[in-house]
C-alpha cells in the first residue's frame, strides 16, 4: 500500500502566525492574594496547605531523590566525590518516602488549576515511586523526558554503567483537559525540528553554578537550560509556576527570564538565602511583552474538509488519490466525506481504513491540478481556504492581551 510522505506548505508557518484558535479560559485566582515571586520558607506540605485551591498553572518539582547514601564516595585519586548525602535526602525507608511523596503530590494536585500540568524530575532511585504515586492520585502522564547529561560524573568504582541521565515526568491534572503545550515554540527552539523526548543538556557548571567560599552552594542545582524548556513549553507569560523544592531557585530564575510568576517553597534557610540573592537581581526586571508572544505559538484556524466544497475549490464527484502515486482512488461526496471501496468517512477515517493506522488525511490525499495535471497534496488547498475565509474573531494579534490556555493543545493534529 502506498503511503504519502507528509508534505508541508511553505506558507503554513506564516499563516499560523496570523491566526489563533481560542482555548477556553482556565479559572483564575486573584493574583493579589497569592505570594507571587516569593520564597515560602518551611516544610513543603505545610506551606502548600496554606495555598488556595486551583491557583497555579504549572508545577515543577525536584524532590529529594532518596539516594540513601550512607558512605562517603572517593575517587581513585583519593579526592572525595560531591554526592547527594544531604540531610534533606534522608528517609527511614520506602514507606516513609512514599508517604511524603503522596503528601506533597496531593497538595500540588489541589493547588493546580484543572488545566495545569506538573513536572517531576528524578533518578532511578525515586522516579518509579513518584510515577506510581502520580498515577494513583489521578494525574495523567503526558511524557517522560530523558535529560541526557552531556558531562556526567563517571562511575568511579567501575561496578555499574555511568549514570548519565535523569527522568522528567510530565503529567496533567485532568486527563484530556486543554493544557498548555507550545509545540511550535519547541520546534523553533530546536532549529525547526520537532523536539524529542531526549534532551541533551550539560550539568550545571561554570558561572551558573552558585558557590559559597569556593564550594557548591547546593549539591543538586539544576541547569537553567532544563527549566527553560520546561517553562517555555508548558506555561504562558504571566502564568504562576510553583516549585515546592526550590533549592537555589533555578525555577524562579528562569520564570523571571520568561515573564512568568513563581512561588518557591524551601525548608533550608541557607538555600532560601542563596535563592533570594540569586533572584533579587531579576525581581524588577520585566521582560518586554513582544519578546514573549511569538507567532510560532499561534494555532492555525481550523478548516473542515467540507469548506473546500463550499468554497468550490473541490467538487462533489471529483477523485482524490491516496499518496502521490494514484495507488488508491476515492470519490468526493457532496457532504465532505470520501468513498473508497465501500468505505465512507472523513479524509482521516478513509485514510485510516487504507493504512490500518492513524492518518492525517490532509497530508495523504492528493488532487489533480487542472492546469498542470500534476498531483498536489490537499493541505495546499487548506492553506488557500484559510486565507480566503479569514475570520478576525479567530485571530489573535501578537500584541493582544494574553489569554489563559493559549498554547497549542494536543487534540488538533487532524484539524
Ligand atoms: C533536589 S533539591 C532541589 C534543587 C533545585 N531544583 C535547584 O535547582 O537548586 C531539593 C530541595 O528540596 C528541599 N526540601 C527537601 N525536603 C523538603 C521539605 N519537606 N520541605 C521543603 N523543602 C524541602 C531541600 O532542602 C532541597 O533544597
Amino acid at each position: 500500500m502506498a503511503t504519502a510522505k507528509p508534505r508541508r506548505s511553505s506558507k503554513r508557518a506564516s499563516t499560523a502566525a496570523r491566526r489563533h484558535a481560542r482555548a477556553p479560559a482556565a479559572p483564575t485566582f486573584p493574583h493579589a492574594q497569592l505570594p507571587l515571586d516569593r520564597i515560602l520558607e518551611g516544610d513543603t506540605i505545610e506551606r502548600l496547605a496554606q495555598l488556595p485551591d486551583q491557583c497555579v498553572d504549572l508545577v515543577f518539582a525536584d524532590p529529594p531523590y532518596n539516594l540513601q547514601l550512607r558512605n562517603e564516595l572517593w575517587r581513585p585519586n583519593r579526592t572525595k566525590v560531591d554526592a547527594v548525602d544531604d540531610s534533606w535526602d534522608r528517609f527511614a525507608g520506602f514507606p516513609e518516602y512514599d508517604a511524603f511523596t503522596r503528601g506533597w503530590l496531593q497538595q500540588c494536585r489541589r493547588v493546580l488549576k484543572d488545566t495545569g500540568t506538573i513536572w517531576v524530575i528524578g533518578s532511578y532511585h525515586n522516579i518509579y515511586r513518584v510515577g506510581t504515586a502520580l498515577m494513583d492520585l489521578g494525574f495523567w502522564i503526558l511524557n517522560d523526558i530523558v535529560w541526557v547529561k552531556s558531562n556526567p560524573m563517571p562511575n568511579f568504582r567501575g561496578v555499574r554503567f555511568t549514570n548519565a541521565h535523569e527522568t522528567l515526568l510530565w503529567a496533567q491534572k485532568v486527563k484530556g483537559a486543554k493544557s498548555t503545550f507550545h509545540h511550535r515554540a519547541m520546534k523553533a527552539l530546536n532549529d525547526e525540528l520537532q523536539m524529542r523526548s531526549d534532551w541533551r543538556i550539560p550539568l550545571c557548571s561554570g558561572k551558573e553554578r552558585i558557590k559559597i567560599d569556593g564550594q557548591k552552594a547546593h549539591s543538586t542545582q539544576k541547569p537553567e537550560a532544563l527549566l527553560y524548556r520546561v517553562l517555555l513549553s508548558s506555561s504562558n507569560p504571566g502564568d504562576v509556576v510553583l516549585d515546592p523544592f526550590f533549592g537555589t531557585g533555578t525555577t524562579g530564575a528562569v520564570a523571571q527570564r520568561l515573564g512568568r510568576h513563581w512561588i518557591g517553597i524551601e525548608r533550608d534557610p541557607t538555600y532560601v538565602r542563596v535563592a533570594t540573592q540569586r533572584l533579587a537581581k531579576g525581581i524588577n526586571r520585566s521582560v518586554p511583552h513582544e519578546a514573549l508572544e511569538f507567532a510560532t505559538d499561534l494555532v492555525p484556524a481550523r478548516v473542515p474538509f467540507g469548506a473546500l466544497l463550499e468554497q468550490g475549490v473541490l467538487q462533489p464527484g471529483q477523485e482524490l488519490y491516496f499518496g502521490p502515486g494514484r495507488v488508491e482512488t476515492a470519490l468526493v461526496l457532496a457532504n465532505g466525506h470520501l468513498r473508497w471501496k465501500g468505505v465512507e468517512g472523513s479524509i482521516h477515517q478513509v485514510g485510516r481504513a487504507i493504512t490500518d493506522a492513524p492518518c492525517n488525511g490532509w497530508d495523504h490525499w492528493f488532487y489533480e491540478d487542472p492546469a498542470t495535471k500534476n498531483l498536489q497534496v490537499i493541505d495546499v488547498l487548506r492553506e488557500h481556504a484559510r486565507r480566503n475565509g479569514e475570520d478576525p474573531n479567530r485571530v489573535r494579534k501578537g500584541s493582544a492581551p494574553r489569554q489563559q490556555g493559549t498554547g497549542a493543545t494536543r487534540s488538533r493534529a487532524q484539524d
